[in-house]
């Protein structure tokens, strides 16, 4: 049994909180049928809220592989995006996050990622929490610096990026040690 950062967690402008069948609209709507959201992600813009609707039960009932929050403005409850951490070796935490095109550029990812570091420190077993993104993602490459992961290396060929076409691109690896 791993464990992971507790499933809600509060912030001063987000809540991250289990997600549920009933954010499948909202979802689809603000962040899943983007493409310009999904530019760098390893799945494509899906193609209607039945998909959201899957997706968020898989990722409900995944197990003790990975748990994923939706990410919740705490002013007005709405849903803007995802966030989720994998722990496939006790000591390292793999993370992945995602928001809304309406909501970039106000610093609310940079407050996501404290939350989760911050709950990630609190057990003594987590020792390094990663992440890759593609080369051209500056956006998450600037807000993983920003939060203080060094960039270990680029990836080449790492990952198929579907809404950028069928070829593997270069990823770089960014991580963070916590103790
Ligand atoms: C990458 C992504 C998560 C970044 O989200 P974000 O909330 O805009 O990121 P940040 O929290 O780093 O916000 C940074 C910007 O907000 C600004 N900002 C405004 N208020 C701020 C505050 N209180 N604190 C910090 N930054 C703030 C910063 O100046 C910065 O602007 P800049 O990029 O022009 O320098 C978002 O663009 C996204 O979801 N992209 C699509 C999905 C994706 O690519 N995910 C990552 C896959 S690896």
């Amino acid at each position: 049994m791993v464990d992971y950062p507790p499933a809600r967690i509060v912030g001063p402008r987000v809540r991250l909180r289990p997600p549920v069948l009933d954010d499948a609209g909202a979802l689809f709507q603000r962040v899943a049928r983007d493409p310009e959201v999904t530019r760098y992600l390893l799945w494509a813009p899906h193609p209607d809220v039945a998909t959201t609707r899957r997706v968020i039960n898989e990722k409900i009932n995944v197990g003790d592989e990975e748990r994923t929050w939706a990410i919740e403005l705490a002013s007005s409850g709405q849903v803007v995006g995802l966030t989720s951490c994998r722990r496939p070796v006790t000591h390292s935490v793999e993370i992945g996050y995602c928001l809304g095109r309406r909501w970039w550029g106000k610093g609310l990812m940079t407050e996501v990622l404290e939350m989760l570091l911050s709950a990630l420190d609190a057990d003594r077993g987590v020792y390094r929490v990663w992440a890759t993104c593609s080369v051209a993602n500056v956006r998450s490459a600037h807000l993983l610096e920003r939060a203080g992961f060094v960039r270990e290396g680029r990836l080449v060929r790492h990952a198929v990026y579907p809404t950028m076409g069928p070829i593997p691109q270069d990823s770089l690896l960014y991580a963070r040690a916590l103790r």
